[in-house]
């Protein structure tokens, strides 16, 4: 089969990122150049994603970019420039939702300009969808071979995609065929990771901030008598969906109690007026500790509980969420105990947080599917569906 090489383009939140994938219908997918430019200090003196900074941030960013990866890729020969390497480019794949609706514009004018201007058919690609993919690619060989066994997920395949986004169980039966078993009836977990972060005075993203504080707990004289006993939401009810704002309250509730606030200022219940103090350093690792917990349990146990009832082939991890050791570790012990034995897939932690690359595997399924699209045809979309 002849190589096909996408250029993928990702912009849907505060990640401006571009990349190069090649594949030839039986290798893995390989990643020619991958380049992502944060704007994670942009955004960090708001404590939070500014979606007009973020939209201008990738006006700026884009095409520097776009040039960059394709540069890298090493397509066109050597010097031959971005023009050349896009000589060689079959589709354009770039993400139109869901996201931030500013953000997500300049990723798809980007897109549609290169397809116009170079007569190139073009892939939308939804953002949930590219996550899925950032486990169909060689890289994850490296990282993960022992329970991959060195192949891309068979289907069915059961993913626990976990992002600041979005958080859902999906059953996937083949490429672009999903259902979707739960998802979060409110805040995301890595939303929730990001607003416990904030309320322990931690920069964003709160994930990786919140995962460093709970590390200083592994040592067992640290952990304070009797716990913090944050609840595992939804665990024992039936279904597949996951809620994490009342655990992000009962944390707010904690922090209140240890520094002497009141829990309701109309009723001043909580600790006693005047007394109020700062949490030590202790008690905020055990916070971000319980926490962690609690939510790598919820997600697992859930997961657990859907491979059970499902029996897929494999098990896949993808989100940004993805990243955290402590999830990686829980979801492949319990994957690895399930009696059927299927493949575990957790991507490399370079494409666990948005990227162009997964956009680009994505987009090369549809590609070889026949799905690509004429430039007119598509849109960005705040509020796309995977299904
Ligand atoms: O997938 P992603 O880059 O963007 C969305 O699609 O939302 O995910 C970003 C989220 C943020 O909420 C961030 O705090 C979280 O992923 N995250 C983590 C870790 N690294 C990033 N959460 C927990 N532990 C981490 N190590
Ligand atoms: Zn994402």
């Amino acid at each position: 089969m002849k190589k096909s090489r996408i250029l993928a383009i990702e912009s849907s939140c505060d990640e401006t990122a571009a990349a190069v994938i090649e594949g030839n219908g039986e290798a893995l997918l390989e990643i020619k150049s991958n380049v992502v430019a944060s704007q994670i200090d942009l955004h960090q003196k708001f404590g939070g994603v500014f979606p007009e900074v973020a939209s201008r941030a990738h006006a700026e960013k884009i095409l520097p970019t776009i040039e960059e990866t394709l540069v890298k890729s090493g397509l066109g020969g050597e010097g031959g420039g971005w023009q050349k390497a896009m000589e060689e480019i079959d589709a354009i794949a770039v993400t139109y939702g869901p996201g931030l609706i500013g953000s997500l514009m300049v990723g798809v004018a980007a897109a549609k300009t290169l397809a116009y201007a170079l007569d190139k058919p073009i892939i939308p690609i939804n953002h949930w969808e590219g996550h899925i993919y950032s486990n169909f690619v060689r890289e994850f060989l490296i990282s993960n071979s022992q329970f991959s066994k060195g192949r891309i997920p068979e289907f069915p395949s059961l993913v626990l995609t976990v992002s600041g986004g979005h958080t859902s169980l999906i059953l996937m039966r083949d490429h672009g065929d999903y259902e979707i078993l739960g998802r979060t009836l409110d805040d995301a977990a890595g939303e929730a990771f990001d607003k416990v972060a904030k309320l322990l005075g931690l920069r964003y993203p709160g994930g990786p901030e919140i995962s460093a504080l709970a590390d200083r707990i592994k040592n067992k004289e640290l952990r304070i008598k009797g716990g913090y006993d944050f609840p595992r939401p939804m665990v024992n009810e039936p279904g597949f969906d996951f809620s994490f704002s009342g655990l992000k309250t009962a944390v707010l509730y904690k922090v209140r109690g240890l520094r002497g606030e009141p829990f309701d200022c109309t009723r001043g219940k909580g600790g006693e007026a005047g007394k109020q103090r700062k949490l030590s350093g202790n008690e905020r690792a055990m916070i971000a500790k319980e926490f962690q917990d609690a939510v790598v349990e919820t997600l697992v146990k859930k997961a657990e509980q859907a491979a059970k009832r499902y029996q897929p082939r494999s098990l896949c991890l993808a989100g940004g969420v993805a990243a955290n050791k402590q999830l990686r570790q829980a979801f492949k012990e319990m994957a690895g105990k399930l009696v059927n034995k299927p493949t575990i897939h957790i991507p490399p932690l370079f494409l666990t947080t948005d990227n162009a690359a997964m956009i680009g595997a994505a987009g090369y399924y549809h590609y070889v599917a026949h799905q690509e699209k004429k430039w007119y045809d598509v849109d960005a979309d705040a509020n796309a569906l995977l299904v």
